[in-house]
Order: C-alpha cells, then sequence, then structure tokens
C-alpha cells in the first residue's frame, strides 16, 4: 500500500485508509490558503463592482442577483459598451391624420365630364376637402350644381413625352403626372395625395382609417391590385391600380416630383399613367403596400358577389362605375350608389362588413354585409365557404373562368335548393336612445327557387331587420369580423332579426 501511494510523487488527495502522508500537511495548507485566495479574490470582484460608475446605480439589484447566483465565482469583464441612448426630447405627438391632411387628385376628362362629376358629387364635401379634378381642357360649369365640385385645373402640355404603346393613349401621361402637379401647388399641411379616377367613389372616413396606419413622413406608395389576375400579370402585381385609388405620402411624392418627368421618358411603351407611375416608383425602390379595401373592380356584371362578402377591412372605393351593374337592382348607377350613402353616415367603418351565422332551429346559414345585403341559405355552410365571394360577375376579359381571379370565389346556387335569397338594404335609423342602427332589408322580387328539400322554407321572410351599434373604432384593433345573432322574433312573423356586433369572449361560428 505505502509503496503503491509512494509511486504518486505529489499526491495531492489521498483517500486511501488512515496512515499518514508526510506530504498531508503540506497539502492541508494549501487548501486553506486556496480558499482564503478565492474568498479575497471575490470579495475584491465585488468591492471593484461596487464602485465601477457604470455598475452604481445597479449595485442593489446586482447584490441581490449575485447573493442568489452563488457560488460560481465571478469573473470580472471589461465593461460592455452602452448602446447610446437618444437623450434628444421626444418629438411632440402629431395630431391623428384627418381628412384635411389629403389632396386629392381626380384623373378626368372633357369629353366624360357631363356624366361623370355625377359620381364625384356623391362622396365630394367641398367645405371639408381638398384637391382638384385635372382635365384636358376646359369645360362649362354650371355654378349652381358645380359648386359642390372640387376645383378644376387643367394638365400641362404633355406632348413632347413620347408614347409608343400600340393600344393605349397619350393622356396616359398626362394622367400620371396628377400627383406631382398637385404637389407643385406647394400646398400646406398635406400628408398624403390621393389619387382616382372619375368614376371612383371613395368611403373618405375610411379612407382617413386606413392612411392613420401609416406614418406619413415616411415613403409610402398605398393602393390594391386587379381582381383579374390576368391584368396582374401584364401590368403588375407590384402597382396600385389608379382607379382604385392610389395613396403616396407627402416626403414620397416630393421624391416622384423631381424625378417623374425623366422617368416617364424611359417607360414610353407602358400602357397606362398607374404603370407609369409604378415603374417610377420601382426606380425609387417604393413597394407597394396593399390595402385591400381599394377596388379596382376589373369585372363586368353584378358585384353582388365582392360586396356581399368584402374581406374584413375597411371599404375605401369602389371604380368602374359605369362598367358593372348598379349595385341595387330596379334603379340606375347613380341612385344605387346614392342608397349606400345613409348607411355610410351612420357606420362607416362597419359599411359592407360580413358577419356569419346560422338559424339553427331551421338549419339555415345567414350572411350580413352591413348596409347593403343579407343573404339566408338553406342549409349549413362553413364561414370558409360564406366568406368567398361568389361568382355573380365576369373577368375583365368577360369570362366566368374561376382561375382568372387574384382570390378565391365560390359557385353558389348550381342545385335550386342552395340559391340564397337576398335582401337588399333599404332603411336605416339611428336610435339614440339604445346608442344602436336600425338597418332593414326587403325581399329582392325575383320567384322562389324551386326546391322540393323537406326543410324550412326562408320565402316567408319578406323582411331583415338588424340592430348594430356604430363602433368607430372597430379598425383601431386587429382586423376581425363581427358576430352576428338570430333574435327571435315574437312580433312579426315575416320578419328576421339579428344583432350584429363584436364577438363575445369564446363566440365562434359554429353549429355544434
Ligand atoms: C385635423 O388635424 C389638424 C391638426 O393637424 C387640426 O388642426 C384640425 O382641426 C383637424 N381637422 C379635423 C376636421 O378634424
Ligand atoms: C326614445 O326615448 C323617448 C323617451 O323615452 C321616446 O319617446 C322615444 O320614442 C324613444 N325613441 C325610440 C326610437 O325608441
Ligand atoms: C307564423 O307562421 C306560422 C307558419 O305559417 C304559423 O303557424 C304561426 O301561427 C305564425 N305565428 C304568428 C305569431 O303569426
Amino acid at each position: 500500500m505505502i509503496n503503491q501511494t509512494q509511486k504518486h510523487t505529489q499526491p495531492l488527495f489521498t483517500m486511501k485508509g488512515n496512515q499518514k502522508d508526510p506530504a498531508e500537511g503540506w497539502t492541508s495548507k494549501k487548501i486553506t490558503l486556496c480558499f482564503l485566495a478565492l474568498i479575497s479574490f471575490l470579495y475584491i470582484s465585488y468591492s471593484l463592482q461596487f464602485v465601477s460608475p457604470s455598475n452604481l446605480c445597479r449595485q442593489q439589484q446586482s447584490f441581490t442577483a449575485h447573493v442568489q447566483s452563488q457560488p460560481k465565482p465571478k469573473v470580472s469583464l471589461p465593461p460592455i459598451p452602452q448602446p447610446i441612448t437618444d437623450t434628444t426630447p421626444e418629438k411632440p405627438q402629431e395630431a391623428k391624420t384627418n381628412i384635411s391632411h389629403i389632396v386629392f387628385g381626380i384623373a378626368a376628362s372633357a369629353n366624360m365630364w357631363g356624366h361623370r362629376k355625377n359620381y364625384i358629387k356623391l362622396w365630394w364635401k367641398a367645405d371639408q376637402m381638398r384637391g382638384n379634378v385635372w382635365l384636358d381642357q376646359p369645360v362649362k360649369m354650371e355654378p349652381e350644381h358645380d359648386h359642390l365640385l372640387p376645383p378644376i385645373k387643367i394638365s400641362s402640355d404633355t406632348s413632347k413625352f413620347e408614347y409608343k404603346h400600340p393600344r393605349g393613349h397619350q393622356s396616359a401621361i398626362r394622367l400620371s403626372r396628377i400627383v406631382s402637379e398637385n404637389f407643385r401647388l406647394g400646398m400646406e399641411n398635406v400628408r398624403w395625395f390621393v389619387m382616382g379616377d372619375d368614376d371612383t367613389v371613395f368611403v373618405t372616413e375610411n379612407l382617413v382609417r386606413v392612411l392613420q396606419k401609416y406614418d406619413h413622413n415616411q415613403f409610402y406608395y398605398i393602393g390594391s391590385s386587379s381582381e383579374s389576375h390576368l391584368q396582374n400579370i401584364y401590368f403588375s402585381y407590384n402597382m396600385a391600380y389608379g382607379g382604385g385609388g392610389i395613396a403616396i405620402s407627402y416626403p414620397l411624392a416630393k421624391a416622384l416630383e423631381k424625378m417623374q418627368d425623366r422617368c416617364i421618358e424611359r417607360y414610353t411603351g407602358l400602357y397606362g399613367s398607374d404603370d407609369r407611375l409604378q415603374a417610377c416608383m420601382a426606380e425609387l425602390g417604393v413597394p407597394l403596400t396593399r390595402e385591400k379595401g381599394f377596388h379596382q373592380f376589373d369585372v363586368y356584371g353584378s358585384l353582388f358577389g365582392l360586396l356581399a362578402a368584402h374581406p374584413v377591412t375597411p371599404l375605401v372605393s369602389l371604380h368602374h362605375l359605369d362598367v358593372f351593374e348598379p349595385i341595387f337592382p330596379n334603379m340606375d348607377r347613380v341612385h344605387a350608389l346614392q342608397r349606400l350613402q345613409a348607411p355610410m353616415k351612420i357606420d362607416s367603418a362597419g359599411l359592407l362588413q360580413q358577419s356569419i351565422c346560422y338559424d339553427k332551429t331551421r338549419s339555415w346559414t345567414v350572411s350580413v354585409s352591413w348596409g347593403y345585403t343579407i343573404q339566408i341559405f338553406r342549409g349549413i355552410f362553413s364561414p370558409r365557404e360564406i366568406e368567398m365571394p361568389s361568382r355573380t360577375f365576369l373577368n375583365w376579359y368577360k369570362k366566368a373562368d374561376y382561375t382568372t381571379y387574384e382570390f378565391n370565389t365560390h359557385r353558389f346556387g348550381r342545385n335550386p335548393c342552395q340559391q340564397p335569397f337576398v335582401y337588399y338594404f333599404s332603411n336605416v335609423v339611428y336610435n339614440k336612445n339604445v346608442s344602436h342602427t336600425a338597418t332593414e332589408y326587403v325581399r329582392d322580387r325575383v320567384p322562389d327557387p324551386e326546391c322540393h328539400w323537406k326543410m324550412a322554407n326562408p320565402s316567408r321572410i319578406k323582411k331583415v331587420q338588424v340592430y348594430k351599434a356604430p363602433n368607430p373604432h372597430l379598425w383601431d384593433k386587429s382586423p376581425r369580423r363581427n358576430c352576428c345573432r338570430i333574435l327571435p322574433n315574437t312580433k312579426k312573423n315575416g320578419t328576421m332579426v339579428i344583432d350584429v356586433g363584436a364577438c363575445n369572449e369564446d363566440e365562434v361560428v359554429e353549429v355544434r
């Protein structure tokens, strides 16, 4: 044993038996010294940390932390450079963007003016809004009616620019310069320049809501694509379509104005004004910020499917008012659009917002597009089906091909029993006593579809009433569809009563 132990030249610790090692005394002294050294080292580390100026304020905290994180000896490291904190006082909070901060530029032409100005009158409020209609030549004004319209400006001559597209029109160059021309007028307190066509209607309260989300001191190019996939391929998915409306922040308009005329010279082969604008945006490196509430509406036929299943975003614009059918049956286009004005005034944030619910006892699916239409379907459809627009329209190439849209669509009514019963908005009143709106929708006068299903028939519902509290702050929150509930109706047999509002906790659109 001894021999074995002695073989170790420098035994530091030995566990072998009780016999004394000659080296043992020295070893234990060494351990004690090491221990003392460690303690002093720790103590010095602490002391140094306490007096180090960068740690003065954190002393209390770090001490506690160290005590808790014992027994690991802490190695002191060179101080980590602190990030430079901005000590400049914060800029005073800017007021929220409102309608006065927007300057509109409406693209128009003299030969269409007499007819199209009626669309502008639908949404323009001369006492609140700023902007101009840009025309190619002067038009005759009727002072008694036309004082309600925006001021008229004649675009500057663009004949020196080359235009080489075989089918388009030189006026595209004039129209693409509207933002720059508006900018050069030097108006004050402008945050956004918004372009639209003379056949575009804006829901300006919602336009303001959308623009409020963005910092107008930065570069923003906001709008939306075409509904037609092919249009987006021929033009660009990166392009804001002019008719749907284009919003450009002030500093971006400033940058554009400086370079646009040179830029236009480089794209003589393009077709329109909005693709020329996008080409310059691409040179500036500014992508499209897509907002789905701007509607180019490159479709023919009835918009019903699109307006009955609007995406969960505020309705900002409708374009191609001369192309699609009137949005309400049995009236002309202008009157049909006028009908939307009443619900728009009372609850613009909720206009066309969809909610989906079930009449469980009768096995019906109900879809509300607030302020526009109610649909009742026999049978239970899931929200993922009902939120897809039904194809009531044709694409820009006049085909009913479902592969040509840039969103999902749905075909309803192949089986007559599944055709919806449609109720159109007819009236709205605001009840101050209970702070909610009551909207009324009446059945479209069409023959009942022939259906022999043995289930409740919605045909005896002639009218739908919807109660809803207006919510101007709907879009301050993350997007979410409202919920609807069918209320028991004891009074009138032919009327369905629905309540629409924010979903309650744990409220889900489900049947069972
Ligand atoms: C819009 O905001 C400005 C502040 O930039 C304010 O002076 C003005 O009163 C506001 N206008 C409306 C209509 O709210
Ligand atoms: C509101 O309340 C007043 C007084 O209580 C009543 O006369 C009026 O009919 C109520 N209005 C509605 C729309 O219910
Ligand atoms: C409602 O209509 C059903 C079926 O037509 C009928 O049986 C019922 O008595 C009616 N109720 C009222 C309150 O009119």
